[in-house]
Parts: structure tokens; C-alpha cells; sequence
């Protein structure tokens, strides 16, 4: 088979790296791409977000076989839905699916529906009935904007000054465009134990008959150690969990995912891809925080390393809504992802920076935003590279991990040294 895989970034060089691994597959393409992924993939310069141009690419290309949609932007304005007009195998939700990402309101107005714990919430279009509830409610208090903004627009508030300045950003300056037309306002949950809170993320193969949890990661929101700094696309991943247990898997699964499958069909809008859990431990038992309609990042770089079922056997199981038939394994042990970011990311950050490369020992580089110019390595995005290592424990992984990183660099190069240290210290 020869397979497509749409998006830029880290989450996709490692489905590429995971692809490479099955004996189905021939030839891989990346749209568009870097330059990890033009080592394992032919990278094809088109724009995803350009629907006639990816499908004007498809169909002069009747050798693609199956299309992987990864990222939420595309699947948001219905990619799928297109490209299977074509007669093309995907995999991916479709866009009134892709939606439990794509709005907040929706998400939260499905979770009250169908009784799916979550955080308590109210929705507003109007600024001013939002700026009285926010009054009436006090700090802390969580503000979401609706529509996707790059992983930015949650606003944790500590203090009501905050909270009322948030709300004029993303309601009246619009700092997230059209995101914020409606915005979703939130009790904000507190962990079980630490503050601020014990997240975990759990990704599900779903065909919208069986869910299938994979194994579970905890990213690293916030740029600076100790959850210091402004949100980014995520800092760093490690799996599993340490909290996770069997009795927690149970009640996720009973409580949350099976309701969640269910409830999208019911609403006729079975969901069909990766369906991610973004999930707290709080002192009421697990909470979804968030909804995504695909693959984490940097999630997925510290799962599908682990994964020891063909990739390609599961992305079709799933198209063909013969999940159940198939059983995916993992392997035992720990993986830990350290990103490693241009200097200002997730503000301002200047590209093109030369990056050298030592020894990396056993741990494997996950290209983000990188590329080739004039023969060189360069920098062309605010997260460059992931460190990916796998180890026996945690601390095996995050030790050659933090090895690795040592022999990298670039001019700016900004990451974490407390990845996988989380829920460690209170
Ligand atoms: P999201 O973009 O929805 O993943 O939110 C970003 C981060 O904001 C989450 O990972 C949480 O750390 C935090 N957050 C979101 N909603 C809440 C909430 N209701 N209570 C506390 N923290 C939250
Ligand atoms: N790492 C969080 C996300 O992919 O949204």
C-alpha cells in the first residue's frame, strides 16, 4: 500500500516512523511535511488547508491508497469527507464528527447530554451576560474560547482581574479571530492530590462500534519547568501514567469513552479515527477536560513507539468497522518525549537557525519544525525536535532521553529538564 499522511509536525513524523514499521506498507507521502519526514516519506508541497489543491494532488496520484488526516484544522472543514467522496480510504473523522474537537460548546453541550462527567459550565455569545456570570462566579474560573485556536485559547484564572481581562481578549479584541464569537466559561477542577491538576491524556482507536484505549501519556502544557509560563502545543510527553490503574481504566471506560462513542451515534455523528481524552483525576473522580478529534502531539510520539500491532492493520480495522476483531499490543515499559523549542516559542521566534546534531545514543530524534536549507538542518518552526527514548521506568526513558538532548543544538534551543518528573513532587 502506499499511504498519505496529511500534517507538518511531530505527531506526524512519528504515525510515518510507525507506518514504515509494517510490512503492508510501500511507499509513504507526507503533505507537506519536514525534514524527518523527508527521510522515511516523500514530502508533497501542497497546502492540506487547500482542499481543491490536496484533492487536484490526489486524484493525479491514483497510487495513494490511503489518506491519514492528522491534524484538527483539516479535519475540522471536512477533509475526510471529501477526500472519501473521491473513493479514498481514510483515516480520520469525518467533519460533523471532527466537531467534539473543532467547537467547545458543542462538546460541553453533548458531555451535559449524555451525562458524561466534565467541568461545570455555561456557554455565551454576549459579552455582557458573560462578564456577570463571571462576576457572579468568582476566581478561579476557566475561560474557553469555542473554535480551535492552537491550542490557546483556555484561559486558567487565578484572580477575577484575570478573568475579566481574558474575557475582553477573547470576546471583544477577538485575540483567537472568529474562536471566541462564543466562549465557554468553566469551574476550574482541581487535581485529586497536586496542584494544579493530574491530567492525563488517553487516546482511543474508535470505528464508532468498538473503543479501544491505547496506553496513556501526560503532556507538559506550560513552557517552563514546574508548569511555569504561558500554555504552548506541549513541552513534552511520558507514558504511562503513574496514577492510571486498572480501577481507573474501568470507570474512564464505563463512564466516559463508551458514553462518548455512544453518544456521537446517537447524535448521528459516529466518530471514526483517534478520539482523545483529555482527562483529570479530581476528589469526584475522572473529569474530561478536553475533547480532540486526532492524535495528540507530543502524545503520540511516546505511544506509537510502544505499540506493537501493525499500524496499518488497526487504520484499516478502523475504516472498515471491524475493530473488534483485531488485538493491539504494546510494549511494557516507559517512553519519554522531550521537545525541544526555538527560543520566545510560544511567542515570537526567529527560524532558520543551523542545528547540529551529536550522539543521540538509542533515543530516536521526532522531526517537527525542521528543514533543509542549502544542505543544512535548520529550524523552521517554534517546536523544532522531539527526543524520544524508551527505557524500562520513567527515569531509565527520561535519563537517555536528557542524553540525548546534550548533543543538540542550535542558537535559542529552549526546553524542559523536568519531563516526566510530574506528580513526583506535590
Ligand atoms: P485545553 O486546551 O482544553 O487542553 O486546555 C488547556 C489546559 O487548561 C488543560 O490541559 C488544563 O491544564 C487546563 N484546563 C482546561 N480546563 C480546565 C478546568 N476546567 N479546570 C482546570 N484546568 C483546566
Ligand atoms: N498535546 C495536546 C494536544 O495534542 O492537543
Amino acid at each position: 500500500m502506499n499511504v498519505l499522511v496529511i500534517g507538518n509536525g511531530g505527531r506526524e513524523h512519528a504515525i510515518l516512523l510507525a507506518l514504515r514499521k509494517s510490512k503492508r506498507v510501500d511507499k509513504l507521502y507526507c503533505m507537506k511535511g519536514n525534514a524527518g519526514t523527508a527521510q522515511i516519506a516523500e514530502n508533497v508541497d501542497v497546502d492540506y488547508m487547500n482542499v481543491s489543491a490536496v484533492k487536484k494532488y490526489v486524484s493525479e496520484h491514483p497510487e495513494i491508497d490511503y489518506i491519514v488526516v492528522a491534524p484538527d484544522d483539516p479535519l475540522s472543514i471536512g477533509l475526510v469527507d471529501e477526500l472519501e467522496a473521491m473513493g479514498k480510504r481514510c483515516f480520520g473523522p469525518r467533519k460533523n464528527a471532527a466537531i467534539i474537537e473543532a467547537s467547545k460548546a458543542f462538546s460541553k453541550n453533548l458531555m451535559k447530554k449524555y451525562n458524561i462527567p466534565t467541568a461545570e459550565s455555561e456557554i455565551f455569545s454576549d459579552y455582557d451576560k458573560a462578564l456577570q456570570y463571571i462576576r457572579a462566579k468568582g476566581a478561579p474560573i476557566v475561560l474557553k474560547a469555542d473554535g480551535l485556536a492552537l491550542g490557546k485559547g483556555v484561559l486558567v484564572c487565578e484572580d477575577l482581574k484575570q478573568a475579566e481581562e481574558g474575557l475582553k481578549e477573547i470576546m471583544l479584541d477577538k485575540a483567537f479571530g472568529s474562536a471566541g464569537n462564543v466562549i465557554v466559561i468553566e469551574e476550574c477542577l482541581k487535581g485529586l492530590k497536586y496542584t494544579p491538576g493530574e491530567e492525563v491524556s488517553v487516546l482511543a482507536f474508535t470505528d464508532g462500534k468498538t473503543i479501544v484505549p491505547m496506553i496513556t501519556s501526560c503532556d507538559h502544557k506550560r513552557v517552563y519547568d514546574g508548569d511555569k509560563g504561558l500554555n504552548t502545543g506541549g513541552m513534552g510527553t511520558f507514558s504511562p501514567c503513574p496514577f492510571w490503574s486498572k480501577e481507573i481504566e474501568k470507570e474512564v471506560y464505563d463512564k466516559i469513552m463508551l458514553p462518548t462513542m455512544h453518544a456521537m451515534n446517537a447524535e448521528g455523528r459516529t466518530f471514526k479515527g483517534c478520539l482523545y481524552f483529555g482527562l483529570m483525576r479530581t476528589d469526584k473522580g475522572m473529569k474530561v477536560v478536553e475533547y480532540n478529534s486526532r492524535f495528540g502531539d507530543p502524545e503520540t510520539q511516546v505511544i506509537l513507539p510502544m505499540l506493537k500491532t501493525d499500524l496499518m492493520d488497526i487504520f484499516e480495522a478502523v475504516t472498515d468497522e471491524r475493530l473488534a476483531d483485531i488485538k493491539i499490543e504494546w510494549e511494557e515499559g516507559a517512553c519519554v518525549c522531550v521537545v525541544l523549542a526555538s527560543g520566545g516559542y510560544p511567542l515570537g521566534y526567529v527560524k532558520g537557525k543551523q542545528i547540529t546534531i551529536g550522539n543521540t545514543g538509542e533515543a530516536v530524534l521526532v522531526h517537527a519544525g525542521t528543514a533543509v536549507k542549502d544542505g543544512k538542518l535548520v529550524t523552521s518552526g517554534g517546536r523544532v525536535l522531539g527526543v524520544v527514548s524508551k527505557g524500562k521506568t520513567i527515569e531509565d526513558a527520561r535519563k537517555k532521553a536528557y542524553k540525548a538532548v546534550e548533543g543538540i543544538h542550535w542558537e535559542g534551543m529552549q526546553y524542559r529538564t523536568d519531563i516526566g518528573e510530574k506528580y513526583r513532587k506535590g
